[in-house]
This record gives C-alpha cells, structure tokens and sequence, in this order.
C-alpha cells in the first residue's frame, strides 16, 4: 500500500524591491525579485537567496546583489541600511515583520560603493577627530589602574557598545553627504573615553575636538538618532553631557583670557 503524504511545500513567496548601482557616481535602479518564504528569514538570508540564482521577476538573469554583513548578529554595525524606508540592521530585520514588497535602498549619508553596500570612512574619520583612544606607552603590565565606581561602568557599558553602524548619521537632518557633522556615535565615544579614568587624561583635547565646524554645535536636537540606534545608545544624553564639557572648557579659556588682560601670565 502507497503510505506517501500528499506534498505539503508552501507557495509563500516574499517580493523585494533592491537599489542597483554599479559604482559611486553611476545611475541607480531598482531590480524586484521574488523568492520561496522562508520561516524566521531575515533580509540578509533573503539576499543570499536571491544572490544564489538572481533572476528578477521579469526574467532578466542579473548580477548578484552587493551588501555588506559580516557577524549576522548585531555585532558588526556592517549590515545597516534602509528597509522600507527606514536605517535598520539587516541581519536582525525578519521578513514576516515586514511589509511586502520589501525595498532595500544603501544608508543616503554615505557614498554608495555598489548596491546596498556603502563607504562609512566619514564615521571613521570622525573617530579619528575625536581621538576616540586610549593613548598607551608600552603593552607593559602598568597594573590593575584606578577604580571605577559601578555606576561609570554601568553608563559606560552601554557607551562602549557602539558598531559605527552608521544609522545615528542615517537618521540625524544635520548630517548629508557633503558637509562633516561628525554626527551622534563619535560625540558619545568621545564622552566614553572622557569617562574613562585613563581617559580622562586627554579630555580637553577631546572636548576641544568638538568645538567649531562640523562639532557639537551642529546637532540641531531632532533627536533621530536616539530612536534608530540599534543598540540603545542615550545618545542625546551623550551630546548633553558633551556640551557641558565644552561649556567648562568655553568658561576656563575666558578667565585665562581676562587673566592676561590683567597682565597674569597664566597658571605656574
Ligand atoms: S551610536 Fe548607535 S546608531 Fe550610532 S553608530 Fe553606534 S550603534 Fe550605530
Ligand atoms: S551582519 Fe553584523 S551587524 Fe548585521
């Protein structure tokens, strides 16, 4: 006797609507695709899906989708980009949460490489302005350093889990593709490693950094980034306490100023 089951495979499809770009200052396009459903996909196991066999709807057999992903656990910061019209990590976005068609597009504040995947350096180069480091001598053993108190290490825990995913920049107005805000992640890894006993040794140099130009005084406090940041970051707590940091330092150059108007050479 013929004991087989009727064949049960789903006919579930999902639609995705993915930016095509072949290079920083080429023309885009959209190309849609359309794959099998898949329970508890994601977009970056959808991409790799479509980058398996990538025929769009229409028939035409094209490249493969480029994106960038490396950790497919929130960890890396590499998968950000715009789903639905929103900067979200690809890797943690579930399709059955989504919309369909579901349309992909590169984050619109940094320069398209290809596809979905983009060049972050601007966030990079603002680390840099910062300073966002502990300066070291030597890998020597310098001991157990200073204590910190539970508290600091509790606020600087969650400071130091920042992926430079870049969607902080993706959502702030004050940031675009040609001017250097150096945007919300850098100001709060400034006030991490202000916070941080060793750190603190180069805190003005630190909060000096983000005096002027392209600094702190650009934040226009829409506070978009705060509700974007994949990892929960008080950013606007971060700039807050920035600020005040510049006002102290904004303050201490005054009084030296008038000093030497009365002819004090200063401290020492
Ligand atoms: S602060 Fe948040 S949104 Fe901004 S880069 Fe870091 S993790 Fe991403
Ligand atoms: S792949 Fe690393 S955060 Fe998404």
């Amino acid at each position: 006797m013929d004991t087989a089951q009727p064949s049960t495979v789903s006919t579930r499809t999902v639609t995705f609507r993915i930016w095509r770009q072949d290079g920083p200052e080429k023309e885009g396009r959209y190309d849609e695709f359309r794959i099998p459903y898949a329970k508890g996909a994601n977009v970056v196991s959808c991409l790799m899906e479509i980058q398996r066999n990538p025929v769009t709807v229409d028939g035409r057999k094209v490249a493969p989708v480029v994106w960038d992903a490396a950790c497919l656990e929130e960890v890396c910061g590499s998968c950000a980009m715009n789903i639905n019209g929103r900067v979200r990590m690809a890797c943690s976005a579930l399709i059955d949460k989504l919309e369909q068609p579901i349309t992909l597009e590169p984050m619109k504040k940094f320069t398209v490489v290809r596809d979905l995947t983009v060049n972050r350096d601007r966030m990079f180069e603002a680390l840099k302005r910062v300073k966002a480091w502990i300066p070291v001598d030597g890998t020597h053993n310098l001991g157990p350093g200073p204590r910190q108190s539970p508290h600091d290490q509790s606020t600087m825990y969650v400071l130091s889990t920042c992926i430079t995913c870049g969607s902080c920049l993706e959502a702030c107005p004050q940031v675009t593709l040609g001017n250097d805000f150096v945007g919300a992640a850098a100001i709060s890894q400034a006030r991490l490693f202000n916070m941080h006993p060793t750190g603190k040794m180069n805190s003005e140099e630190r909060v000096r950094s983000l005096m002027g130009p392209g600094g702190v005084q650009d934040c226009g406090k829409a506070q978009n980034c705060v509700k974007v940041c994949p990892k929960e970051i008080p950013l606007t707590t971060s700039i807050a306490a920035m600020n005040r940091e510049m006002t102290k330092v904004l303050i201490k150059d005054l009084f030296f100023q008038e000093e030497e108007k009365k002819g004090h050479a200063g401290p020492g």
